[in-house]
């Protein structure tokens, strides 16, 4: 069952040609006590997104979910998405697409006017399981529309074949998971490394929360993770669980 994708990783591989959802399978496996294992999809038939919604899987895609068993409260773990995005970021960019990161945790290629800021190249959706003072397991769910059409996905996406050709996809996860293991060495080096590749900041923008808007000019994000809005009325911090949307403002 577990196929040897041939990656030289810090990673256990298992590699399926279909799934529900490599989330759902990394779930079991991190409750059955698996750790530092990744799970590879060709497709997915109900690829989750955040706040429940609906993420277009087709073959061709790079569909994953790392299993980490962190040694850290709740609280830090934003930080491991944040070095997900990073990680999905550059190898998107030696892919030849010009990817930027949107907050919370989008992976875009920018455009000039858009109304969502650009389009949708990749996602993560990191689930947890664990205590106040001590995560039990994390699964980083990690999407990115590889070799598939922008017509096969929904909303304003686009694809690492629609912007710069095909990818080696192989290659492609290799130096994701490369990327991602040097970051979670080294904390310290993320947030910077997720500032410099932010499209967001320095953006005037509007957040949709279910509170009602926050518009404002973004200017930083902090360590959990939250977006710091410079609003008419001060300082605001967006947690990234509240927002809805973010907009280009
Ligand atoms: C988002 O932007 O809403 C997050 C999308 C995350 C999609 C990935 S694909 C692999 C993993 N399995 C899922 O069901 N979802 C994540």
């Amino acid at each position: 069952e577990a196929v040897d994708f041939g990656l030289d990783a810090p990673f256990d591989v298992e590699y399926h040609d279909a799934l529900p959802s490599t989330n759902d399978r990394a779930r079991e496996l991190a409750a059955d006590g698996a750790s530092d294992v990744v799970v590879l999809a060709d497709r997915q038939t109900g690829g989750r997104g955040r706040r429940g919604r609906e993420w277009s899987s087709p073959s061709g895609g790079v569909w994953m979910s790392l299993v980490l068993r962190p040694d850290v409260p709740p609280a830090r773990v934003p930080l491991v998405t944040l070095a997900a995005a990073v990680a999905v970021t550059d190898a998107a960019r030696e892919a030849g697409v010009d990817a930027a990161i949107k907050w919370p945790n989008d992976c875009i290629v920018p455009r000039e006017g858009a109304e969502r800021g650009g389009d949708k190249l990749a996602g993560v959706l990191t689930e947890m399981e664990g205590e106040a003072s001590r995560v039990s397991w994390v699964v980083v769910g990690v999407g990115v529309n590889a070799n598939v059409e922008p017509e096969e996905l929904a909303g304003d996406a686009t694809s690492v074949r629609a912007e710069a050709g095909d990818v080696e996809r192989r290659a492609f996860v290799q130096r994701f998971l490369e990327r991602f293991h040097e970051l979670r060495e080294d904390p310290d080096a993320v947030l910077d490394a997720w500032r410099d590749r932010a499209a967001t900041l320095g953006q005037r923008v509007r957040v949709e929360t279910a509170d009602g808007d926050v518009v404002g000019d973004a200017v930083d994000v902090t360590e959990h993770g939250a977006l710091v809005v410079e609003t008419e009325d001060g300082r605001t911090v967006v947690h990234a669980g509240d927002c809805q949307h973010l907009r280009p403002a």
